[in-house]
């Protein structure tokens, strides 16, 4: 068993406890993990939330988008991240073309679950989806603003909701999820004002990346800001190992810098 996991005390966050954070102002830290060792020190270091994103894909796969990853590859992953993890809140990634139909849906989200996660993600205003796998007792975080699924569609990774017309449909579709029964939602790349006013006007929390610092929380890719991989690192992210003696010392400076609003900077946000 992994080190940290032996101990027995540690308490297991639950989405009201997230919910709870956002009504008392605390900000939430998340990142993503895909394996049970950096599962474990991101537990260790007290980061609340750990997603199991299928930016894997990328990461751990050597892939140039997330689309070729499998929903038997995000069970592997979640498996292996379960284990480790005590305290943190566990996020799975439901993978491209995994959720086409509700009934689909339900059946590969059932063995994320069932993999250990408390909770799955999935992209886009899929609000009919959202509402059936919350009405079998799935827990959903939705996903707007950039998302990685439908690159060949959007044609790069750029930042979203720039123009009004835009940002009113992302304001549109945050409203429609929460109202499907989304627990929480993560905005990907827009300017910092839209994730401000979508932060403060909807109930559940909102996590962030690339997305200003007046979210409810934020999450990163860890090999992102750990300065490890094969991809280029985005502007809204950080290499925290430039002021860190090691590897647990930077993850414990960025759950720090976001719960004490020191991260992102200006430099990192649209
Ligand atoms: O897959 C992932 O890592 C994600 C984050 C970028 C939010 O969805």
């Amino acid at each position: 068993m992994n080190q940290y996991a032996s101990e027995s005390n540690v308490k297991r966050l639950s989405i009201n406890q997230l919910a709870a954070m956002k009504l008392r102002g605390e900000k939430i830290s998340s990142l993503t993990a895909y394996d049970a060792s950096f599962s474990g020190l991101l537990d260790k270091v007290g980061v609340d939330i750990i997603l199991v994103g299928d930016s894997l894909g990328m990461i751990i796969q050597g892939h140039d988008t997330t689309l070729p990853v499998t929903i038997k590859d995000m069970a592997y992953h979640t498996r292996c991240v379960a284990k480790a993890r005590r305290r943190a809140f566990l996020i799975a990634d439901l993978p491209f073309m995994t959720y086409h139909t509700s009934i689909v849906a339900a059946k590969n989200a059932a063995g994320l679950m069932q993999a250990g996660a408390q909770m799955v993600k999935l992209e886009g205003a899929r609000i009919d989806c959202v509402k059936f796998l919350v009405d079998q007792g799935i827990p959903v975080c939705g996903h707007l603003g950039l998302l990685p699924q439908s690159i060949h569609q959007v044609g790069s990774y750029k930042v979203q909701g720039k123009e009004h017309t835009d940002a009113t449909k992302i304001i549109d579709n945050a409203y429609q999820l929460q109202q499907a029964g989304a627990g929480l939602l993560v905005l990907e790349c827009v300017p910092a004002e839209l994730a401000r006013e979508i932060s403060m006007q909807l109930s559940i929390p909102v996590i962030g990346i690339g997305a200003g610092i007046d979210c409810d929380g934020q999450v990163l890719v860890l090999y992102d800001m750990l300065n490890i991989g094969v991809i280029k690192r985005p502007r809204f992210s950080k290499n925290f190992m430039l002021e860190a003696a090691d590897i647990e010392q930077a993850i414990s400076d960025y759950h720090q810098a976001v719960k004490q609003l020191q991260f992102p900077a200006a430099e990192h946000s649209f």
